[in-house]
């Protein structure tokens, strides 16, 4: 999405995550390529106290007109076997450091939006098609998805009249680090039918955010995923999924 970000609309961009070398990387690649502002912060976004950091960072003599919270860890495997830390990491990554880095950014976006200016400025939720359907063998993952939709789909409500977009962006299967760390990547591949790269999801989501859309779910198979679960029985659903997300066949 950087990458997107810069090249097509030539945007300066604050990355964070936890691999220096990785963020220092990309930050030259933008600068030399496409001629943007690109600055890096360090920070694990499951402790409250780097979230703090990165807020104060991100903000500090710099005027933010956009945020995009991306990070997100999953788990695969059986609910009840998903150790307790990594329950509490999973949730404080996708879920709280979300929440607190929407109520931090959020008074700073309104600013850069309101005002004599009459500017925009826009946040971005990174959901997943996980958040329409109950995903066994990724359960508490779906469930920090289904947090991430509604909060989303609500907080745009709230925003409506502050000239602040909020985008819920819903992705389904990319091939990503995240199914390389949770062996997913064993079930699903490059190739299979509805996978994306993530390049082509970067695309969708710069675009959808760009658009100001409330909600955007990329590709065909995934707005029939998202429209099924509005038209048949959970159970049903989460059923069906099932056997697709059961590990070890
Ligand atoms: N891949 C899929 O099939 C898929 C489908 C639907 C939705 N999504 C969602 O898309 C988003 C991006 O996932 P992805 O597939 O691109 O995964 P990914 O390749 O593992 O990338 C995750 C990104 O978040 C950063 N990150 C992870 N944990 C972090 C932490 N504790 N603190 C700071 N940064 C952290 C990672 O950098 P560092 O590791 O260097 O920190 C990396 O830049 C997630 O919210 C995910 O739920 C993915």
């Amino acid at each position: 999405m950087a990458r997107a970000i810069a090249r097509d609309h030539g945007g300066n961009v604050v990355l964070v995550a936890r691999r220096k070398e990785r963020l220092e990387a990309l930050c030259e690649e933008l600068r030399t390529r496409h001629g943007v502002q690109a600055a890096s912060i360090v920070a694990d976004l499951s402790r409250p106290e780097d979230v703090e950091r990165v807020f104060a960072e991100a903000t500090r003599e710099r005027v933010l007109h956009g945020a995009i919270l991306n990070a997100g860890v999953t788990y695969w495997g059986e609910a009840m076997k998903l150790d307790w830390d990594a329950f509490q990491a999973l949730l404080n990554t996708n879920v709280t450091s979300m929440v607190r880095l929407s109520s931090l950014l959020l008074p700073h976006l309104i600013e850069q939006a309101g005002g004599a200016r009459g500017g925009a400025a826009g946040l971005m939720l990174i959901s997943s098609v996980a958040a329409f359907i109950p995903v066994p063998y990724q359960a508490a993952y779906s469930g920090t998805k289904a947090f991430i939709l509604s909060y989303g789909q609500a907080l745009a409500q709230e925003l409506r009249h502050t000239g602040v977009s909020v985008t819920v962006f819903a992705p389904g299967g990319i091939t990503t680090e995240l199914l390389e760390n949770s062996g997913l990547s064993r079930r699903f591949k490059a190739g299979d039918l509805g996978m994306m790269t993530a390049a082509q999801c970067a695309t969708h989501a710069v675009r959808a955010f760009v658009q100001r859309k409330e909600l955007s779910v990329p590709g065909l198979l995934n707005q029939t995923l998202a429209l099924a679960s509005r038209l048949l029985p959970r159970g049903l659903l989460a059923q069906r999924t099932a056997a697709m997300y059961r590990p070890g066949h």
